[in-house]
C-alpha cells in the first residue's frame, strides 16, 4: 500500500513536467544571432516596402534596401542609405550595417528604440534619434520581440555575416 501511495504520489509531480516539456521546443526554437534565422523571424517583412516594385515603395522611401530575398537583404544591408527626401535625408550616407559594431548601425537604431535614442553617427550628418524613423509600426505585426532584437544586435557586434 505505502509503495502505490508512493507511486501515485511520483506520477502526479511528473505528469505536470510532462506537460511541460511540450511546451519547451518553441522556446527552443526562438530567433538565432544568425542572418538567416533574423531574415526569416523579421526581415522579410520589410519587402512589403523595401523592394523594387513593392506595393508600398514611394516617393522618397530609402532607396537602397531590398529585403525581397535574403542574398538581397544581406547584400543591401552592406551599404548605405540613399535617396531619402525631408527629415530622414540626414541619414543618406549613413550605413545600415557597421559590424561589430550595433550602437551605430541604422538598421538596429529604426528598429531598437533605445539604440536610437543614443544613435549618433560621429561625423556631424545629423543622423539621430530625430531623423530616424521607427520601422516597426510599419510592419505587419509590429514590434519585433526581444529575443529578435538581441539576435541583431549579437549578430552584428559578431561580424554581420550573411550567416
Ligand atoms: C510601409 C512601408 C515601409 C515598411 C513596411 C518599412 N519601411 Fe523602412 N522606410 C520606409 C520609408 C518611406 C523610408 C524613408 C524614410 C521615411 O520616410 O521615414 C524608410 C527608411 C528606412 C531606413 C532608413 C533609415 C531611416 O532614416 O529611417 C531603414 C534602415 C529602413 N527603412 C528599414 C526598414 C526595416 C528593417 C523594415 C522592416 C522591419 C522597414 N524599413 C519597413 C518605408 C517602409
Amino acid at each position: 500500500m505505502k509503495r502505490l501511495t508512493l507511486w501515485i504520489a511520483l506520477v502526479a509531480l511528473t505528469l505536470p513536467l510532462a506537460a511541460c516539456e511540450t511546451v519547451l521546443p518553441d522556446a527552443v526554437t526562438t530567433v538565432q544571432p544568425t542572418f538567416t534565422s533574423i531574415y526569416a523571424d523579421y526581415l522579410y517583412k520589410c519587402a512589403d516596402c523595401h523592394a523594387p516594385g513593392a506595393m508600398g515603395s514611394i516617393n522618397g522611401i530609402e532607396q537602397s534596401l531590398d529585403f525581397s530575398t535574403q542574398a538581397k537583404a544581406h547584400a543591401t544591408l552592406m551599404t548605405k542609405a540613399k535617396g531619402m527626401s525631408g527629415n530622414p535625408s540626414a541619414c543618406n550616407g549613413t550605413a545600415f550595417v557597421v559590424a561589430g559594431n550595433p550602437g551605430k548601425s541604422l538598421l538596429l537604431a529604426t528598429l531598437d528604440s533605445s539604440v536610437r535614442q543614443a544613435f549618433d553617427t560621429g561625423d556631424g550628418s545629423g543622423c539621430d534619434v530625430d531623423s530616424i524613423t521607427d520601422m516597426t509600426i510599419r510592419v505587419q505585426g509590429g514590434t519585433p520581440s526581444s529575443a529578435t532584437l538581441t539576435a541583431l544586435h549579437d549578430w552584428i557586434a559578431a561580424g554581420a555575416k550573411n550567416d
